[in-house]
């Protein structure tokens, strides 16, 4: 495909106090923490010289202008009506999701996770004194067996490989210590897309038992080209009333230092114990850019959006011929995000050993599954949101070690 937007540039981001650049002990290809080594939308570069250019940048208000875009972004992409009243800012998902567990459990208090998950929804529940109730997904191995299996043509398989384990949800939920469910859609790191008959029958459990759902919905535009998200939210009546959905453009768009995103939250009792939550953790208020950046995006953004999903899915498919030449590793199919979950159990060496060896030997910097769960263990994490020029060269290496 001819692409409008550079995304083969080879950004240098080192020495700009990068997480992912700077923090990763020199590895030369850090594939690891969640950010992409693209260039943002123009339209949102632009929207950041504007604002930079005024040269005041004291306290902010939320306009009307920010409720409307995240609004008509939903209703456009996504097929969800929120309303202006729903949506209350925050200045990123994670401290949404550590508000929220503050606000509704007492510690000693349950938080059901469905892991292998996002590593942070640990630290959530554990920083305020709360039980991590990991529910483990049901890993289908056998049907990744076949050499038929592909990342483009493969939904229905994909989706038999990592399914909710009802029984043991229920089990959990059932638990009068259980307050909340942190539920990640689609999911990192194993890339499935949810579906309507699975957000709703999650939501009738929780509402069964008494449990909010926070829905971190951070991914959700990052699916594969011909492929959408469904919202929590918009799975049934009893989903919509017992959750809060976390969204942002910042993964989306690259643009995670700019600490911007959103809660939506229908019900009206839920909203306001929310709303006093995250005013009370002080995290409601937007810095000078939290506010222009995510207007920029969800009103000009699409355009680059849509390239870069298919440059990332070409990016998946580099590492799935990869995978392919190395019966070692098993890609998992991946619906969404831009991260790879790789099982390297057929190594013969668990995910923590490899990503040592890969990060020593080759300077290739992969996350080790354990990092997300019991159940990750023998899994890397891949991160594949460069340039292709950057992947083939560590894919290159990988395969030295390989
Ligand atoms: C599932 C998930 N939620 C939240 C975040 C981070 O959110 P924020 O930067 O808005 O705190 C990430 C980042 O990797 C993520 O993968």
């Amino acid at each position: 495909m001819e692409y409008k937007y550079n995304f083969d540039k080879m950004t240098q981001r080192r020495g700009t106090s990068s997480l992912k650049w700077d923090d990763c002990d020199g590895a030369k290809y850090p594939l690891w923490v969640a950010d992409m080594d693209f260039e943002t939308a123009p339209a949102i570069k632009k929207a950041i010289e504007e604002r930079t250019s005024h040269g005041i940048f004291g306290y902010n208000i939320i306009p009307d202008e920010w409720y409307e875009s995240y609004i008509s972004w939903w209703d456009r992409r996504h097929n969800f009506k929120m309303e202006k009243d729903w949506l209350v800012f925050c200045t990123g998902v994670v401290p949404a999701i550590s508000s929220t567990v503050r606000k509704l459990t007492s510690p000693g208090d349950n938080v059901v996770i469905l892991t292998p998950v996002y590593n942070i929804f640990f630290n959530s529940i554990i920083n305020n004194g709360c039980n991590v109730c990991e529910v483990p997904l049901i890993y289908n191995k056998s049907l990744l067996e076949g050499d038929n299996l592909s990342i483009k043509d493969s939904d229905l398989v994909s989706r038999d490989i990592y399914k909710i384990d009802y029984e043991n949800l229920e089990e959990a939920l059932s638990d009068e210590k259980t307050k909340l469910l942190i539920f990640c859609n689609p999911h990192n790191p194993v890339g499935r897309i949810w579906s309507k008959e699975e957000l709703a029958k999650v939501g009738d459990l929780c509402a069964k038992h008494g449990v909010t759902v926070l829905s971190d919905e951070i991914h959700c535009d990052l699916t594969a080209p011909d492929k959408e998200y469904i919202p929590f939210a918009t799975a049934s009546e009893t989903c919509k009333n017992i959750s809060i959905t976390a969204i942002a453009p910042t993964k989306t768009f690259n643009i995670a230092g700019m600490q911007t995103a959103a809660v939506s939250i229908p019900n009206p009792e839920l909203r306001k114990k929310i709303w006093r939550a995250l005013n009370t953790d002080e995290v409601a208020e937007p810095n000078s850019f939290a506010v222009p950046v995510t207007i920029a995006a969800f009103n000009e953004g699409e355009d680059w959006l849509n390239e870069l999903r298919n440059y990332i899915f070409e990016n998946k498919q580099l590492v799935e011929v990869f995978t392919k030449k190395h019966p070692s590793l098993k890609l998992i199919p991946s619906e969404a995000t831009y991260l790879l979950w790789i099982d390297v159990s057929g190594t013969g060496i668990s995910g923590a050993e490899l990503e040592k060896k890969l990060k020593s030997e080759t300077g290739v910097y992969l996350t080790a599954g354990g990092e997300y769960g019991r159940s990750g263990e023998n899994f890397l994490r891949m991160n594949i949101a460069c340039p292709k020029k950057r992947l083939e060269e560590a894919l290159a290496l990988m395969d030295t070690v390989l």
